[in-house]
């Protein structure tokens, strides 16, 4: 501890010419890692605040709770509220010889959170020229992906959910990365803006070939007017998996949890 991820910028010559094969080396490791994950689940939406890490956090615990082997990766690098959501924001991460164990967080919910790699508060730091900042960082937080799941020895898992900044960049540089595209899980909330956000979510999981399991309508009893959860449901024919109100019960989610099986 701290992990040491490495970006682009700090490696050396030599080491960038060989980029290609530890890229590929990695994407075999993590092949291998994920080979006892039953199903990799993506929460999605197309903007920031609607609840994604909320229903992320909550769910797991709901599945947890029925007795599923559920992990979360935190994949929200400049936001990661999901750790404070199970309880596990202070929970220190153990690397071991070769591999990162997650902590356990509320109710078994395995976690692995870019959180308990920073000092509290703190935002990602990436060290690369700063006229090219913004090329660099995106470059690092995907590599940091990419060695976080490579290096996580989650063990057999029934289920591993995968928060996800807003937008669909992570999701793109997920697909390229996993051995099968994902499965996605789409939150909104009932506005217009909200629904034509996910639908952009939706199409690029669609061009994708990941599995669609529905949407989840979040805040449903507040101020936010509208039927984005219906109108996405009926445009890509899938399910309304759970219409969330303000402070949810558990009932609510060991529903949400019931209908992803
Ligand atoms: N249904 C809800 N009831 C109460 N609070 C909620 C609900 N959904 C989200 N929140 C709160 O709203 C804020 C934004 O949610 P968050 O999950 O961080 O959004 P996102 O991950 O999509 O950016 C958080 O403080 C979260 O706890
Ligand atoms: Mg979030």
């Amino acid at each position: 501890m701290p992990l040491n991820i490495r970006t682009y910028h700090e490696l050396t010559e030599p080491d960038r010419s060989g980029l290609g094969e530890q890229i590929a080396t990695q994407r075999r490791r993590l092949a291998a890692r994920l080979a006892a994950v039953g199903r990799v689940v993506v929460v999605m939406s197309g903007k920031g605040g609607v609840g994604k890490s909320f229903v992320t956090a909550h769910l797991a615990r709901a599945l947890a709770r029925a007795g599923r082997a559920v992990g979360v990766l935190d994949a929200d690098l400049n936001g990661p509220t999901v750790a404070g959501l199970l309880e596990a924001g202070t929970a220190r991460l153990v690397v071991g010889e070769d591999a990162v164990l997650p902590a356990t967080g509320s109710d078994g919910v395995r976690l692995v959170s870019m959180a308990q790699l920073l000092a509290d508060g703190q935002p990602l730091a990436f060290k690369g020229p700063p006229a090219e900042s913004f090329v660099w960082r995106g470059a690092a937080e995907a590599g940091a992906i990419r060695e976080l799941l490579a290096d996580v020895a989650w063990g057999p898992l029934d289920v591993l959910l995968l928060d996800l900044p807003p937008g669909m960049q992570r999701f793109l540089e997920l697909c390229d990365l996993l051995p099968a595209p994902p499965a996605v899980l789409t939150v909104t909330i009932p506005t217009p803006e909200s629904r034509d956000a996910v639908r952009r979510a939706l199409r690029a999981a669609t061009e994708r070939r990941s599995p669609l399991l529905g949407v989840v309508e979040n805040m449903v009893d507040g101020p936010f007017a509208g039927t984005a959860g219906a109108d996405l449901a009926v445009e890509f024919g899938v399910p309304v998996l759970a219409r969330i109100p303000w402070h949810p019960t558990p009932d609510t989610w060991a529903v949400l949890a019931g209908r992803l099986g």
